[in-house]
Order: C-alpha cells, then structure tokens, then sequence
C-alpha cells in the first residue's frame, strides 16, 4: 500500500485541495481519506454559507465536485430529521460530523426472499470531528439526528458520484429506487425540481 504524507488542513478549502490531489489516484485508500477528512477541525464559519437548513426534512447542500470524482456535500440535519435505510450505489462513503451529534444504524442486507423486519448490525452515536465509513459490503444503513433541542452537519464525501440510490423498508425489507436532489449547489439554493420522491444518503 502507498503511504503519503498528509498535512493537517487547516481549514475546509485547505481540506478540499488535498482531497482533489487524493483522488487524481485511481485507487482510493480508505483510511488516508478517512485520516485527512477526521485531521480537519470544524469551523462553522467555513462552512456556513453551504449550511442550508429546512423545518421539515435533512438537506443535501453540494459543496464541490471534486473533477468528477467525488461529490463533496453538507448535510444538515433538524432535530429529529432522519434519512431512510439506504445503499451507497457501490462508491465510497465518507460522513464527518461538523456539527452536533448523529445516530448511525447498520443493517444486513435483505435475503432474497426475507419479507420480515430487517436485521439490525450495530448502532453508534458519532461525535463532532469523527468520520464514519460505509460502502455496499459493509451494509446498510440509517442515519439519524436523534436530538430534540440540537441541529447536526454532517460533511459527506461520496466516490464516483451517484445519483440515485436504493431505500429500504424497515418492516419488509422491500426496496425503492431514489434520486437524490440538491438543496443547493456551492452555497446556492437550487431551484425546485419535480421529482417522484427526494431521498438521501
Ligand atoms: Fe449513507
């Protein structure tokens, strides 16, 4: 395995460049973007004009596309906002907590034929600063802000990038096809699309 170097950013375009440069690599190397993306210490005001907050559901704000290779994105997260269960479409997942607290459950996936309730992997509770990984062999997984008094950020890196993934039903373990939206794109609020449904990830 190659080892690089890597520098502490020091703030969130510092952390940008050099996961441009990380990923110019064909091959990623999971615990050197993990390191890189925890090294980072959130400021809010790095981050605030990407930090788009709805009353009713979490948001998916891009931040930037990293030349095709990533999608760079901030999910903020109202109290008691909650995502579906969900895939990661075969890419890479990468979530950094910028701010509050967030409830991450992992599911197995769904047998063929299985109609019952999903089975439940493993729950944990991630603090500000950490990075959770996840891809398709890992699992499944939902995430959750389970607070009633505080919101939550979360930064998401997500490599290639997708555009629709698979939600699952708790109770049967039936699954949909999704198409992710923006809520915004570099600090913009998007305009309105239709769309059948709007889910995360
Ligand atoms: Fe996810």
């Amino acid at each position: 395995m190659e080892h690089t170097e890597v520098v502490k950013p020091e703030t969130l375009n510092d952390l940008i460049k050099t996961l441009h440069n990380i990923f110019e690599s064909d091959s990623v190397n999971v615990e050197e973007v993990q390191a890189i993306m925890e090294s980072y210490e959130s400021k809010p005001q790095e981050w605030m004009k990407y930090a788009k907050f709805d009353q009713y559901r979490y948001t998916r704000n891009l931040v930037d596309e990293g030349n095709g290779k990533f999608n760079l994105m901030i999910l903020c997260w109202g109290e008691g906002h909650g995502s579906s269960i969900h895939d990661h479409t075969n890419s890479h997942c990468f979530m950094k907590l910028l701010q509050g607290q967030l409830k991450e459950t992992l599911f197995e996936w769904p047998e063929g034929k299985s109609h019952g309730d999903m089975v439940q992997k493993s729950q944990r509770i991630l603090q500000e600063n950490k990075v959770a990984y996840i891809n398709d062999n890992i699992g499944l997984h939902r995430v959750e802000n389970v607070s009633h008094t505080e919101c939550a950020a979360s930064l998401h890196l997500y490599s290639p990038p997708f555009q629709t993934c698979q939600t699952f039903d708790q109770r049967t373990g039936h699954r949909s096809t999704v198409k992710m939206t923006f809520w915004s794109k570099f600090g913009e609020r998007t305009p309105f699309e239709t769309t059948i449904s709007q889910e995360n990830n």
